[in-house]
């Protein structure tokens, strides 16, 4: 007997609250807006314990691809469980390891030639970093060590990671722990000037980033950014020429760079990478949350040969000596095989393109509300912000709750309200959505008790 399962709705948030610490949550506020408890998931739809349900609005934290219980994943996973769950990846090998590093390869034309694995977003980041340095190292540049980030940028949580995260609530806290990074300009379009287009934005910001590179390229061993959507920094999107541009200035100034595609891979923006919108191969490029459609956790970092290369010696210090226990685990390599047959049985973009035109016809009439601003699409990921003279401090806290009274899990970040679903929409699905969204709007707009302290932005 594991415990007991017959609570309703109040008893499992009590009793979560009484001993689950929840993440990125201030757990005083946890009173006020207590966890929603979830029994079941189907397609886009959450269930709590009462049956009610709740449209995933933000594919639960930008992970789940093709709805809930997804039953090729599904499938795929049982097998696995009765052949082989897990083994240590150091000195043993197996099929969905290497099949999967076979696959992601194959998409990168070959380019990037070998997966590290690992099992969530951050520790991707701390790898990719990690590996970075040590390249430079291996080729007797250790003073290479040096990180560029894009402000406002978010690229997880754990010291190394964070110290390339431009998320001033996130990081701020843990600041005198972090490795010092440089934060160059973002592309974000938002911050056009008068007269100028997305395109111009990203020429500026990669204008910034080469005086940087000019003055400190001897130091600096990467740039890291999340290809076209900085996601946490409120979906801001920004140009393609921008990659472009910053990977040309990365090979003249022999710095590497980074494609963070966690939020951004598996087809979100409208390609299976977000880099190749842009053209350009990066140097390391860090996969997770969608990969496993959701069910579970997995990160991978290809890199190019090159840079595998230089990591082969007698010396086994020379060697990149990290590890994580579930490093490669079976049961989520073979959940992304699934993943990656979908992708290479259906012409999944297409479909989503599709889908996401009937979305945008849907969202029309919202878009005419002129206490709305910023209204932006990339591939899957829609978002607009609410002016500030109509937002509260508390506007996304109260956002969420009306929400959960329209049958919608939605958190905006601050004043930016976005939709990042499932790729399961269809017209009637999409008209209902809209629907919802606008009587949510409303609703948190008119919400008596909207508090106007500034509260911090949280994903
Ligand atoms: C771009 C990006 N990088 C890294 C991460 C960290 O991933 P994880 O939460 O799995 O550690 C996230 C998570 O939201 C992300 O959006």
């Amino acid at each position: 007997m594991t415990g007991s399962h017959s609570g309703g709705n109040a008893d499992w948030q009590r009793r979560s609250l009484a001993s689950v610490w929840h993440p990125c949550t201030q757990m005083q506020r946890a009173a006020v807006v207590p966890p929603l408890p979830i029994a079941r998931a189907q397609g886009p739809w959450l269930y709590d314990y009462e049956g009610a349900r709740y449209f995933d609005c933000n594919s639960s934290w930008w992970v789940n691809l093709f709805g809930h219980a997804d039953p090729g994943i599904t499938a795929a996973i049982k097998d696995q469980l009765d052949q082989l769950p897990h083994v240590m990846l150091a000195g043993c090998t197996h099929a969905p390891a290497v099949e999967l590093a076979e696959r992601l390869s194959a998409r990168t034309s070959g380019v990037l030639g070998h997966a590290f694995y690992a099992s969530d977003g951050a520790s991707a980041v701390e790898i990719a970093l990690k590996m970075s340095f040590h390249y430079w190292r291996n080729l007797g540049r250790g003073d290479k060590r040096e990180f560029v980030c894009l402000q406002h940028g978010y690229h997880g949580e754990t010291l190394g990671a964070l110290s390339v995260t431009d998320v001033q609530v996130f990081r701020d806290a843990y600041d005198p722990l972090l490795l010092r990074s440089h934060q160059v300009m973002s592309p974000d379009a938002r911050s056009a000037l008068p007269g100028e287009d997305a395109a111009g934005v990203a020429r500026r910001a990669a204008a910034e980033l080469e005086q940087l590179l000019a003055q400190r390229h001897g130091q600096i061993a990467a740039l890291i950014v999340e290809p076209l959507v900085q996601g946490a920094a409120g979906m801001a999107m920004y140009h393609p020429q921008y990659l472009e541009l910053a990977r040309e200035l990365c090979d003249r100034y022999q710095v590497h760079l980074i494609a963070d595609e966690i939020a951004v891979g598996c087809g979100r923006t409208g390609s299976f990478f977000a880099c190749e919108q842009a053209t350009i191969w990066p140097d390391f490029i860090c996969l997770s949350k969608g990969i496993t459609g959701g069910f579970l956790p997995l990160s991978i970092v290809l890199s190019r040969d090159a840079i595998y290369q230089a990591f082969l010696s007698d010396e086994v210090a020379r060697g990149f000596l990290h590890s994580h226990s579930y490093t490669g685990n079976a049961l989520a390599c073979r959940a992304a095989l699934a993943v990656l047959d979908r992708f290479d049985s259906e012409d999944l973009l297409a479909h989503n393109e599709h889908q996401a035109r009937a979305l945008d016809r849907a969202l029309e009439p919202l878009r005419a509300d002129p206490r709305l601003e910023h209204w932006r699409r990339c591939g899957m990921i829609w978002a607009f912000d609410v002016k500030p003279e109509f937002a509260g401090g508390r506007f996304a806290e109260q956002f969420h709750l009306a929400g959960r009274r329209h049958e919608l899990l939605i958190r905006p970040i601050g004043r930016t309200v976005y939709l990042l679903p499932p790729y399961v929409l269809d017209e009637p699905l999409g008209r209902w959505l809209a629907q919802r969204l606008g009587a949510t709007l409303e609703q948190a707009l008119e919400s008596p008790d909207a508090d106007r302290t500034p509260q911090p932005s949280v994903a």
